[in-house]
């Protein structure tokens, strides 16, 4: 099947949206790809940070995300791994500081450039589920299926808040509510591939709505649209 044809469903949304949750959901039932876009640039900030190089010297930071050797094993029963220069990255790709650097790092467009083709490479048979903040806008705009998920920031910091809390990092809410309101300030202002929702995005507000309700909607979304392009297959007439 020619690579433009292969079917992608785009979760676009900011920090705590659920678009990670569901985006793996959705990939497991559908038995397809999926693509953590964000992990890609956490493991950017590690590799930048484990050099010493601040974010702030674009240079040195460009040189690094192109010689990215990044890769994702499952690891069952639920999780994927994030695979830095061959060596598993564990709690240090979550850390808050992590996401912060690659926000900086994100804000890059030269190093937004050299990441595409990268995220690009996911897109396989059967499908493919991406989840990030551009999947719809910049790295596949002719995504079957477009969503924009967002929730209210107080919800998002809780949600971060209990995550963090499960894999034992010591956070405050206080502090994780200030860093997703700056984080977001920062990856919607930017001139390189902001946080917009693209064009002919579905958005859905998950502040009320359980992570099997959201995963339910956009799969049932999903097969309206993947029925709409096969086109009828039957026709019924009594
Ligand atoms: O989604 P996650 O919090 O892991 O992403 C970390 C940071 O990476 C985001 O705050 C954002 O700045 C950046 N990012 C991006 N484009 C993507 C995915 C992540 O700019 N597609």
């Amino acid at each position: 099947m020619p690579v433009n044809d292969i079917p992608v469903l785009t979760l676009d949304g900011p920090s705590g949206s659920g678009k990670g949750t569901v985006g793996q959901l959705c990939a497991q039932r559908l038995g397809w790809h999926y693509l953590d876009s964000g992990a890609i640039y956490r493991a950017l900030a590690v590799s930048v940070a484990r050099r010493g190089i601040s974010a702030r010297d674009a240079d040195r930071s460009l040189e690094v995300a192109r010689a990215l050797r990044i890769d994702f094993r499952p690891s069952p029963p639920d999780g994927v791994e994030v695979v830095l220069d061959g060596q598993v990255l564990d709690a240090e790709l979550r850390t808050e500081e992590t996401g912060e650097l690659a926000s900086w790092l994100a804000a890059i467009p030269v190093i937004r450039g050299a990441l595409l083709e990268l995220q690009r490479r996911y897109r396989r048979e059967p499908g493919l589920v991406a989840d990030g903040r551009d999947m719809g806008t910049v790295v596949f705009p002719n995504a079957t299926l477009k969503i924009f998920l967002t929730a209210s920031a107080e919800v998002r910091a809780r949600r971060r808040y209990k995550q963090l809390k499960l894999k034992g990092f010591d956070v405050t809410l206080a502090h994780l509510f200030q860093s997703i309101q700056e984080r977001d300030i920062r990856d919607s202002e930017r001139n390189a591939s902001p946080l917009l929702p693209a064009a002919g995005a579905v958005a859905l507000d998950t502040s009320d709505l359980s992570i099997e309700e959201v995963t339910t909607r956009v799969l049932d979304l999903l097969q309206t649209k993947l029925g709409a392009e096969r086109g009828p297959t039957s026709v019924t007439t009594e």
